[in-house]
């Protein structure tokens, strides 16, 4: 069964953690639009060029862009494969983009999941955050340390990086921008039943579980 689900919560809230272990666990798809982007900085593509400033500031790069990425990338897999929506969509405007790019694609949605935080614990969260500079494997300085120091677990490298948009300042923006532009459309799909809450502030094997337990439910 082919499912396409979004993972929605505000900076912090653990969807590329989450995402990460579907794809482990379950053989789905992430499609991090963020992931995306630092990809087209680093390659300084011209979007990246255009995007790099804006993800900076911690404010959301346009709706365009962000939708034609996801268009591409759901054009290049098998139209069979499951998929998990990371930080997209993030603005009604891009909701509706998705309705459209999944019809054109014979997909619907089956599951948004709201990871539901507090927001202040999002700030020691982020800010402890750093990743694995070859493979991307997270970790976080007390949440998820690598299991041998220094080393990474998934692929042993010994370089580790750091977001430039991590910072505390930077991070009350990305907050702002959830509040006033993201959270707003949520009710577009309670309307259609499918939002279901997980409480983001347990631990991230209990998280996983109580995702891995909706999806079980559209299987069964
Ligand atoms: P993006 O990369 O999407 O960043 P974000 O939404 O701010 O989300 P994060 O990656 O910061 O958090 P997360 O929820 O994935 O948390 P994580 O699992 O890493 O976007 C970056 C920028 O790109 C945006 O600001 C914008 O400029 C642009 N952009 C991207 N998409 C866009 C779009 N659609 N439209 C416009 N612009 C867009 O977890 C965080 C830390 O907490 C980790 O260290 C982790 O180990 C730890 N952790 C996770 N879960 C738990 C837990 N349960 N308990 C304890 N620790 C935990």
């Amino acid at each position: 069964m082919t499912l396409n689900i979004i993972l929605l919560g505000p900076p912090g809230a653990g969807k590329g953690t989450q995402a990460s272990r579907l794809e482990d666990e379950c053989g789905m798809i992430q499609l991090s639009t963020g992931d995306m982007l630092r990809a087209a900085v680093k390659a300084d593509t011209p979007i990246g060029v255009q995007a790099k400033a804006v993800m900076d500031a911690g404010e959301l790069v346009s709706d365009e862009i962000v939708s034609g990425l996801i268009g591409e990338r759901l054009d290049a897999l098998g139209g069979t494969t499951s998929v998990i929506f990371d930080g997209y969509p993030r603005t009604a405007a891009q909701a509706d983009a998705l309705d459209g790019i999944l019809a054109a694609r014979g997909r619907k949605l089956d599951h948004v999941i709201e990871l539901v935080v507090e927001e202040d614990a999002l700030v020691d969260r982020i800010t402890g955050r750093f990743s694995c500079a070859k493979c991307g494997e997270g970790y976080h300085d007390r949440y998820k340390l690598p299991k041998v120091a220094d080393v990474c677990d998934v692929c042993g490298s010994t370089e580790f990086k750091r977001r430039p948009d991590d910072n505390e300042e930077t991070v009350r923006t990305r907050m702002a921008e959830y509040r006033a532009k993201t959270a707003p459309i949520l009710p577009i799909y309670e309307a259609r039943g499918i939002v279901s809450q997980v409480d983001g502030m347990a631990p991230i094997d209990q998280v996983n579980g109580a995702i891995e337990s909706i999806l079980d439910s559209s299987a069964g």
